[in-house]
């Protein structure tokens, strides 16, 4: 199996319900390259209603931006990843680093969720990447080695098809600083050596790592054509269909 070119859109905590399903639809019905996966991860709120609008045949599918480590229970506010399960939700994103950040999640924390996603049927679109002050050390590459090590690497070799990972430098998230073509190619080739190192060439050279971090339309074509990137987790601009088509279309 090649490995697939994935351009993800995070829409965080933005949209009603209603400017949603507009905004999916749009992206539907919009020119799209066939060769490229598109995943959308909504709001919770958002899931099942823009589901009922997305035709299976889009090849659109849907993301959750969170999920809880155990399956039911007594934990107000949280979502399970059986119910997305049985929603028919196929991705979820693990260890975004807003929900690192404001909601003090550890890389324990996150494998521990990797996990209960995995068994619960769910693809996890695992996140990682390192704050300004790493990346001016030039300890980057071993932070994300450590967060991979404590999180991900937790997962054995057969389930690692259903895992992709988009690399998120903190420094670019909603900055409008985008890593350089070069910065995010070194990082990717980088990561794709330590699952290497890990799993094996065949799972390396399968897995699909996005980049994330102030894409655009405008900047897109440039990052993706790099060897080993394979595709984009876009927050901002996937709120505008003009901009998110374009760059599903970069490819
Ligand atoms: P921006 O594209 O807005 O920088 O956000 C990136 C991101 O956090 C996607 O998960």
């Amino acid at each position: 199996m090649a490995r697939r070119f994935i351009v993800a859109g995070n829409w965080k905590m933005n949209t009603n319900i209603e400017e949603g399903i507009l905004l999916a639809e749009q992206i539907q019905h919009g020119q799209r390259n066939p060769e490229t996966e598109v995943i959308l991860a909504v709001p919770y709120t958002h899931l099942f209603p823009i589901k009922k609008k997305i035709k299976a045949s889009s090849g659109i599918r849907l993301a959750a931006q969170n999920c809880h480590d155990r399956n039911a229970g007594a934990f107000t506010g949280e979502i399970s990843p059986t119910v997305l399960n049985t929603m028919k939700i196929p991705y979820v994103i693990i260890g975004h680093s807003e929900r690192r950040m404001y909601n003090n999640e550890s890389n324990e924390l996150l494998a521990s969720k990797i996990q209960a996603a995995l068994n619960n049927g769910l693809k996890v679109i695992f996140c990682c990447g390192e704050s300004l002050d790493i990346r001016r050390s030039n300890e980057h590459v071993n932070f994300v080695k450590q967060q991979l090590e404590e999180s991900l690497f937790t997962v054995d070799s057969t389930t690692m098809k259903h895992i992709v990972i988009a690399y998120e430098p903190v420094w670019a998230i909603g900055t409008g600083e985008t890593a350089s073509p070069q910065q995010a190619q070194e990082m990717h080739a980088a990561i794709r050596k330590m699952i290497h190192n890990k799993y094996g060439k065949r799972i390396a050279d399968n897995i699909s790592i996005l980049y994330g971090g102030s894409v655009k339309g405008s900047n897109a074509k440039d990052i993706f054509c790099q060897e080993d990137v394979d595709g984009g987790l876009v927050g901002g601009a996937s709120l505008d269909s003009s901009d998110f088509l374009k760059i599903i279309n970069s490819l």
